[in-house]
């Protein structure tokens, strides 16, 4: 099982919509086993995926009225269970989605808390639990898409800790480079204790072939790490947006998209390179 994680510490540049159409792509065009790893507590991967059916009057009774969180958790167990739990079963945890290949491990809001559920036990490393746990599936799956969430965190540890390379989504702002920056300084400590650990690189999202600087960027992005930036750009999309609503992955739900496309041209790059 390859594991690729898609890392940013800069929220909104695009790590969801990468790590769900990269993953939904190898799977399905690629036919390749696929497991999605939704590590944010956003579970905006999960949400994406989530097959349950819900009703939003019955929603809204159970959380304002009953003060009942769990209705909105779409699986019994979720990433967080696992965490904490080394006993749990994997395989309990670990849901289908409609996309034949395509499985996800789901994240819950909870996962905030995990945290220091986590800190509070002390018997097993906090760094290795969720490997301990997906070591044992290992076999099941070619790729691993890990979506890990906008933090310094534990949990992203046991996500990097897990990683063979690390592919990072920027915006075209200065927020999302410092992001990179904070980001690679983690996966340097992390990969002292995951040696196989590496920075793959780092690309442009939401890209917009109007942006007059576009050129000098991408040309200045080459030259300054001509290892590390991969230049193909996903371009903007409003299709990227509407897919949400509608629970499909980019790549089904608005296939001929430039942004579709594009993510097709980078899996084909991943997929021979890495
Ligand atoms: N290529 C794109 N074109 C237009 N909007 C995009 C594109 N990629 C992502 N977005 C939008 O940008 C927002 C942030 O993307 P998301 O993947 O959730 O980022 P992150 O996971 O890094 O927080 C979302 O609303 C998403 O729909
Ligand atoms: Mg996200």
């Amino acid at each position: 099982m390859k594991t690729y994680a898609l890392f940013n510490v800069k929220g909104g540049v695009g790590k969801t919509t990468s790590a769900t159409t990269i993953a939904h792509i190898l799977a399905t065009e690629k036919k390749q086993k696929v497991l999605l790893v939704d590590l944010d507590p956003q579970s905006n991967s999960t949400s994406l995926f989530a097959l349950k059916d819900v009703n939003i009057l019955t929603l809204l009774k159970k959380v304002f009225v009953e003060n009942d969180l769990n209705v909105l958790k779409a699986y019994d167990y979720t990433i967080g269970d696992l965490l904490v739990n080394p006993d749990l079963d994997v395989h309990k945890v670990i849901q289908k989605t409609s996309y034949e290949n395509l499985d996800i491990l789901p994240a819950f809001l909870d996962l905030a808390e995990i945290e220091e559920k986590m800190k509070a036990d002390i018997r097993t490393p906090q760094q290795f639990r969720l490997k301990q746990h997906l070591d044992k599936v290992a076999n099941d799956y070619d790729y691993c898409i890990l979506d890990l969430s906008p933090s310094i965190n534990i949990i992203n540890i046991n996500g990097l800790v897990l990683a063979d390379y690390v592919f990072t989504p920027l915006k075209c702002d200065l927020w999302g480079i410092a992001g990179y920056c904070i980001a690679r300084n983690l996966i340097q400590t992390v990969s002292s204790y995951n040696t196989k650990l590496k920075i793959a690189g780092c690309f442009f999202v939401q890209w917009d072939t109007r942006l007059s600087l576009g050129k000098q960027i991408r040309e200045f992005m080459s030259g300054v790490m001509p290892d590390l930036y991969i230049d193909i750009q996903i371009r903007k999309s409003v299709k990227a947006e509407e897919m949400t609503y509608e629970h499909r992955a980019l790549s089904d739900y608005a296939s001929s998209a430039n942004a579709s496309v594009d993510y097709r041209k980078l899996v084909d790059y991943i997929v021979a390179k890495y």
